[in-house]
């Protein structure tokens, strides 16, 4: 089966590379040198020439506070209104369509999480162009997978972003002591069992529609490092602080866990951070 990834070189598209190609799929790998998801036309008709029978689109820009310092256009046009053209484009060619977006479409309100179905109400720049994004999804046969917190493999790309592990131990070989926000409760979630969940609820054909898919549990950024550190071994003592302590321009929910109702629980997050902190 012919599939075509988007974003193939991020952190979660060049897993999703691996998941598929691993699985006996053909697998189309493009990038921006290859797509731009923000040209319609372009779109169309490069999907419309490949005719894949699943796009799965991991294309986005996630710098979140970037984006509410000034970078709104560029991130309405790639999380947003660009998914609107893949969506298009795959309803030309019947394809299904499999496009991620986030816990931070939820304010942060519900102490106890949110459900796929619960009324998004996004506090970010960031967050408001994903909501975007997911409402441009018109074609029928879509997967709206939201998720929170990637870890795992860096994205081989110019300027690419490390995740919060991959800081955490840099800074653990820098610093003996680190202060570290106490809230904002959700859930890491490592690439490669994102991926796997990904082609599942392919081949389980899953009913179309919304679906969140994190590990199991949650932390707070504080909760998180200190997992980090005990698992790698490592020495660093740390404060718990408040948010307020390291004001940024985006805000964050306080609590975003994402409930899953819909597929079975993937492994908690502990014992996949502990498999991912073996291949460092
Ligand atoms: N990372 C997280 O913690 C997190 C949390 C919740 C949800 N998500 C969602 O999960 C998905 C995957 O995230 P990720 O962290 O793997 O992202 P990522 O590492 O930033 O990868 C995104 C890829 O998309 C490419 N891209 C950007 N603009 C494009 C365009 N106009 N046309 C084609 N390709 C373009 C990027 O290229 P350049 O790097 O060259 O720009 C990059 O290779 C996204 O939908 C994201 O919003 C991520």
């Amino acid at each position: 089966m012919k599939v075509l990834i988007i974003g193939a070189k991020g952190m979660l598209g060049q897993e999703l590379v691996q998941e598929f190609g691993g699985n006996g799929y053909e697998v189309i790998s493009w990038d921006k040198e290859e797509i731009d998801i923000t040209k319609k036309e372009d779109v169309r008709k490069k999907i419309s020439d490949l005719k894949p029978e699943i796009i799965i689109n991991a294309a986005a820009y996630n710098a979140v506070d970037k984006i509410e310092e000034g970078e709104k256009d560029l991130a309405l046009a790639v999380n947003g209104y660009a998914v609107g053209n893949v969506s298009e484009a795959a309803g030309v060619v019947d394809a299904t369509l499999i496009h991620y977006s986030t816990d931070y479409v939820f304010d942060g309100k519900e102490i106890d999480g949110y459900k796929e179905n619960d009324e998004p109400n996004p506090e970010s720049v960031y967050a408001e162009s994903k909501l975007i994004g997911e409402r441009q999804l018109k074609n029928k046969k879509f997967y709206l997978i939201r998720t929170s917190r990637l870890f795992g493999k860096q994205a081989e790309t110019e300027g690419a972003k490390k995740s919060f592990v991959d800081v955490m131990i840099k800074c653990a070989e820098e610093k003996d002591c680190l202060e570290l926000v106490d809230e904002e409760f959700s859930s890491p979630t490592y690439v490669s069992d994102l991926a796997k969940r990904t082609r599942e609820i392919i081949e389980w054909k899953k009913p179309f529609g919304i679906y969140h898919v994190t590990n199991a549990g949650g932390c707070t950024w504080y909760g998180w490092a200190k997992k980090i550190f005990e698992l790698s071994g490592k020495n660093v003592k740390l404060i718990p602080v408040g948010a307020d302590r390291f004001p940024r321009p985006a805000k964050r929910p306080k609590y975003s866990l994402l409930l899953n109702t819909k597929l079975p629980p993937i492994r908690k997050w502990e014992e996949a951070l502990a498999e991912y902190l073996k291949t460092k």
